[in-house]
C-alpha cells in the first residue's frame, strides 16, 4: 500500500517517492515534473545561412566600382513595388550573365552548393542563381516587407554598408503564432526559439541567404558619412531555384 505523505513546495523529490504518493494539494508543479521527462523537439524551423566571404575587401572594391559603372550605364534602373518612390537605384536583373559580376555569382553559387548538401537536395540538380541585381540606397532610402516569388532561396551580399545604412528584419512566417503572445520575464532576454523577428546588420563581405518566401524588409539608411556616395548601401542580391544539371 502506498506510503501517504506530504512534500512541501521547496522539497526535492527523492528517487524512491512516487507523485502516486503525494497529496496534489501539496505539491507545487515543478516538484511534479521532477520525475517527468522532457525531450525538445524542433520542426518546422526557418533557416538563415549567414556566410562571410573570404577575401571580400578585394571583392567588393571591384564589384563597388562594376556596380558604380553599371549605374552609369542604366540611371533609371528597373522599378520593382517595393521600390516605388522610395529612394533605391535597382539594376537589371541578370547581372549573373555578365562577366564582370562572374567571381560575385560563383561565390553565391559554392554557398547554394553547401545550401544544397546541407538540405540533402536531389544531387541531379544543381541550387543555381535565376536571377541577381543590384541595389543601391542612399540616405533615407529603404525596402517595404516583401517576398520573392517563383524561387526557393534568396540572398543578398553587402557590398558596402555604413554604419547606420539600415538593418534587415525578417519576421515571424507562422501568422497563425501571432494571434495571440506569450507574456515572458521582462528581466530575461526572450529565448531565440521565441522571437517573432530577428536583424541583421549589414556589413561589407556578409552574405545572407533565407527562403524566399520569409517575409523581409529593410529599415530606412541613416547613415552619414564623408563623401560622395560613401553613405549609400550597396548590395547584390539574388533568387536561387533548382535547374537539373
Ligand atoms: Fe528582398
Amino acid at each position: 500500500m502506498a506510503k501517504k505523505i506530504s512534500v512541501s513546495k521547496t522539497t526535492k523529490i527523492s528517487g524512491n517517492i512516487s507523485t502516486k504518493d503525494m497529496r496534489a494539494e501539496d505539491v507545487s508543479t515543478e516538484d511534479i515534473g521532477a520525475l517527468d521527462t522532457c525531450r525538445l523537439e524542433t520542426y518546422f524551423p526557418t533557416l538563415i545561412y549567414v556566410n562571410k566571404l573570404h577575401n571580400a575587401d578585394q571583392l567588393n572594391a571591384q564589384l563597388l566600382a562594376d556596380i558604380r559603372a553599371e549605374q552609369q550605364k542604366d540611371q533609371k534602373g528597373i522599378q520593382r513595388s517595393n521600390f516605388t518612390n522610395l529612394g533605391g537605384w535597382h539594376s537589371h536583373n541578370n547581372l549573373h550573365k555578365e562577366k564582370r559580376f562572374a567571381e560575385m555569382a560563383n561565390r553565391i553559387r559554392a554557398a547554394a552548393a553547401k545550401i544544397s548538401d546541407d538540405c540533402d537536395y536531389d544531387p541531379k540538380y544543381q541550387l543555381d542563381i535565376g536571377t541577381m541585381w543590384s541595389i543601391i540606397n542612399s540616405p533615407g532610402s529603404f525596402n517595404r516587407s516583401h517576398i520573392h516569388p517563383g524561387c526557393l532561396w534568396s540572398g543578398v551580399y553587402y557590398v558596402q554598408a555604413p554604419e547606420n545604412s539600415g538593418q534587415i528584419e525578417f519576421t515571424e512566417p507562422r501568422t497563425q503564432h501571432l494571434m495571440d503572445q506569450a507574456k515572458f520575464n521582462p528581466n530575461k532576454k526572450r529565448p531565440k526559439q521565441c522571437w517573432t523577428k530577428v536583424r541583421f546588420k549589414p556589413e561589407p563581405g556578409k552574405l545572407i541567404i533565407f527562403p524566399s518566401w520569409l517575409y523581409h524588409s529593410v529599415e530606412p539608411n541613416f547613415a552619414n558619412e564623408e563623401g560622395e556616395g560613401a553613405s549609400d548601401r550597396i548590395i547584390i542580391s539574388f533568387n536561387l531555384s533548382q535547374y537539373k544539371k
